[in-house]
């Protein structure tokens, strides 16, 4: 199998787990969180500076790839890993969430989804089989389902045949896997916002034996409450040997939240997206760069971080990057965001190892925060 998960140890005080995940372009330890290079870029991130803040698996985008510059031209180059430089591993997402947030009219059938290319306008179709396809072209180490994912709301009956052709299309996306010896395959859960069947689809997916499943239709506008409850009703369903990967979620809350109900594998476009206005998320919780009130702050954006950014910059030298539209300004806050997120991850995977994740949530909450909730 291209992807072998070992679950290290749970923590006494919250169930979390503790683990490694061993592929074949190096071991990641687990909880992790994966940075989003959409377009085959983590934006304005060198894969060098990935590595130095310890980032050992980062995602990417088949809807996106296919659309520019083809599969066919990244296999070319010999797959995701040549093309892009970088030779740790990599997660490509189906296409399935991207086709019904990006695209223009989709249609969705027992076939596959026909849209519009968001860039041209041109007709396209991707079935499972073509997901697949081009994921294998891809190269990547853990490939994706193809999947729907379904807005939120949605009705009941909308949910369940949605969720029955996502399972049928598992199987077919299991019958186009060609590179099984060296590419994971994972399948993943939906259900929307009913737990009766968040439950019998998390039965459907792992009645199909696979290295990894993943959780998804979550974070789509519901209440943090609610997508807690639908995983609390779906992780103990999951195999307690198979990693387990909540698409979507990066949330500093909701990373923790979900590593204590039983998640490993993580990825969002939250901190690097509001990086890009100057967003950033410290240690005391979110600062606005932009905020006038910085404008004469000599200080570092985060006194607890020991980032490139935090050793070198001040607050009033980014408020000044960033509203004058500077790319080092959006290269600085990304650097930072990115190595926050990994670092809260390295906390939480040393909380576990030590049984205090429970303790180590309450402070962290009321720190960032400034309640718990
Ligand atoms: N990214 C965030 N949510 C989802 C989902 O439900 N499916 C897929 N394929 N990707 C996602
Ligand atoms: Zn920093």
């Amino acid at each position: 199998m291209a992807v072998r998960y070992e679950l290290i140890k749970i923590c006494k005080q919250t169930g979390a787990r503790l683990g490694r995940l061993h592929t074949p372009h190096g071991t990641i330890d687990t909880p992790v969180f994966m940075p989003v290079g959409t377009q085959a870029t983590v934006k304005t991130m060198s894969p060098e500076e990935l590595k130095e803040m310890g980032s050992g698996i980062i995602l990417s985008n088949t809807y996106h790839l296919f659309l520019r510059p083809g599969h066919e031209i990244v296999k070319e180059a010999g797959g995701l890993h040549g093309f892009i430089n970088w030779d740790r591993a990599i997660l490509t997402d189906s296409g399935g969430f991207q086709v019904f947030s990006l695209s223009d009219l989709r249609k969705i059938e027992e076939e596959g989804v026909s849209f519009r290319s968001h860039l041209s306008g041109q007709p396209l179709f991707i079935s499972p089989e073509k997901s697949i396809e081009i994921q294998n072209a891809l190269g990547a180490d853990i490939i994706m389902a193809f999947d729907e994912c379904p807005p939120y709301p949605a009705e009941r009956r909308y949910v369940r045949d949605s969720m029955d052709r996502t399972h049928r299309w598992l199987k077919r996306c299991v019958g186009a896997h060609q590179r099984p010896e060296d590419q994971a395959l994972f399948g993943i859960v939906q259900g929307g916002m009913y737990k009766d069947l968040r439950q019998e689809s998390a039965k459907q997916i792992t009645s199909v034996e696979l290295p990894g499943y993943a959780i998804g239709g979550l974070s789509v506008g519901e209440s943090k409450d609610l997508m807690y409850e639908m995983l609390e009703v779906t992780t103990p369903l999951l195999p307690q040997n198979k990693p387990r990967y909540l698409m979507g979620v990066g949330s500093p809350d909701a990373l923790v939240e979900g590593v204590i109900r039983g998640v490993d594998m993580f990825d969002c476009v939250l901190p690097t997206r509001i990086a890009r206005n100057g967003t950033t998320m410290t240690s005391q919780g979110r600062v606005v760069v932009r905020n006038a009130k910085y404008a004469r702050d000599f200080t570092p954006l985060d006194p607890e971080c020991d980032c490139y950014t935090c050793r070198n910059y001040s607050r009033a030298y980014l408020r000044h990057l960033i509203k004058a539209d500077e790319t080092f300004g959006i290269r600085l806050t990304t650097y930072h965001n990115l190595y926050f997120l990994l670092r809260l991850m390295e906390q939480i995977r040393q909380a576990i190892l030590e049984d205090r994740l429970q303790d180590f949530r309450d402070a962290f909450f009321e720190k960032y925060y400034g309640s718990d909730e």
